[in-house]
């Protein structure tokens, strides 16, 4: 049975970068025998340019029934004055929304060339690969009671933290079906010392462990410690699950950890399919870049490395993403560098297409 994945360049760099994933996708096909049946389609600006709308629903249907979507960015200073049902991020919304994809994956990866990036030392940060899971649809941005009201004469604002037992054992599946094609770890934080939906997130994430998924190693964290240790010695974790508005917050101050916005990844999962595979939507975490649009100047690892994580989430090919993660550190480790990935000390960037010559070189080679 071929591997279903629908492709969505969007907008901006999105098509440049996608350029580079497709012929990634094409080696393998040609070299590894891997079967994708890819089909393409518009979201963002540019379908609303051609539908009217950010994303048709013959698109969203497709999405629907695809093993994977892989996207690439939407927004532009073209379409930033339309309404706000229009906008180019409606597109996205829409595909997060009806594909209910509740599980966001925010890995934090740092090759070893490019450990001068980080905020920390290079020591603490060479070689690190971990998965923050966010519960991404419900928690304290979605809870009711909300708003902004009056309390005798002064004002109060209210947001409610709220989750249920299904929506924390739904996400607690996504995190330790990932450990078990990873480290097979898992940590999960909240704060159960002073919030009462911490005491159920960890109630459940541990009967969910103790039933379904006792092989996989479980640790719970208070939040804020958890931050704190990811700044101290972030290599400690695999993966880590945590609830919308910490899983916000700590995935920001991950991505410090590593490179260039140019090279991070994500993913964003839902209930599993018919074939078990899961919902999935994978995206590099940068947007359209209009400043730098059009100009070959693109760093397409982000989306590549979100190629990657399909392979290994959605398509169970552990040894052949980690073949391409590997030629992505080979590469970089050659001095391989688009503009953004230019240190102090300078030298020459290459085009968005020579690094995936690069990349499809390095490929042949391995
Ligand atoms: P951005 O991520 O597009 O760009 C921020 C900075 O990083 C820019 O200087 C850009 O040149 C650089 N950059 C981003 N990706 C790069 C890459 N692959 N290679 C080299 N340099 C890269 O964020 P910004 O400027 O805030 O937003 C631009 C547009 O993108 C807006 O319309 C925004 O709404 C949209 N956007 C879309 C997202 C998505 O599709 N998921 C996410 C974030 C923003
Ligand atoms: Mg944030």
């Amino acid at each position: 049975m071929p591997n279903t994945l629908l492709i969505l360049p969007g907008d901006g760099i999105g098509p440049e970068v996608m350029a580079e994933v497709r012929r990634v996708i094409d080696w393998f096909g040609a070299k590894r025998g891997l079967d994708f049946d890819v089909s393409e389609d518009l979201v963002g600006g540019c379908a609303y340019d051609a539908h009217g709308a950010p994303l048709s629903d013959a698109a969203m249907e497709k999405a629907q029934a695809v093993d994977a979507v892989l996207l690439g960015a939407v927004g532009g200073p073209k379409w930033d004055n339309l309404d706000f049902k229009d906008k180019p991020e409606r597109g996205l919304l829409r595909l997060r929304k009806e594909m209910d994809l509740f599980a966001n994956l925010r890995p934090a990866q740092c090759f070893d060339a490019l450990a001068d990036f980080s905020s920390l030392k290079r020591d603490l940060v060479s070689g690190l690969d971990m998965m923050i899971v966010r519960e991404l649809t419900s928690g304290v941005y979605f809870g009711e009671p909300r708003g902004v009201s009056k309390e005798g004469n002064e004002r109060v604002g209210i947001n409610t933290h709220r989750y249920t037992e299904s929506e924390i054992a739904r996400v607690a599946r996504s995190a330790f079906e990932l450990a078990r094609k990873r480290q097979n770890r898992v940590c999960s934080m909240e704060k159960r010392n002073v919030m009462e939906a911490g005491i159920l997130w960890h109630d459940v994430v541990q009967e969910v462990h103790d039933s379904e998924y006792p092989d996989v190693e479980l640790t719970h964290m208070l939040a804020d410690a958890g931050g704190m240790q990811i700044v101290r010695a972030p290599k400690q974790f695999d993966v880590i699950l945590t609830d919308n508005l910490f899983g916000d917050m700590l995935s920001d101050v991950a991505a410090m950890l590593t490179g260039s916005l140019g090279m991070l990844p994500s993913a964003s999962l839902g209930a599993p399919m018919e074939n078990g595979r899961p919902k999935a939507l994978y995206e590099p975490v940068h947007g359209s870049a209009p400043d730098i649009a059009g100009q070959g100047k693109a760093n397409p690892i982000a989306c590549i490395l979100s190629f990657a994580m399909a392979l290994r989430y959605s398509f169970d090919e552990g040894a052949n993403a980690d073949l391409l993660e590997g030629v992505v550190q080979k590469v970089l480790g050659d001095g391989v560098r688009t503009g953004d990935l230019m240190g102090p000390e300078g030298g020459t960037p290459v085009s968005t297409s020579e690094m995936g010559d690069a990349i499809l070189a390095a490929l042949d080679a391995a």
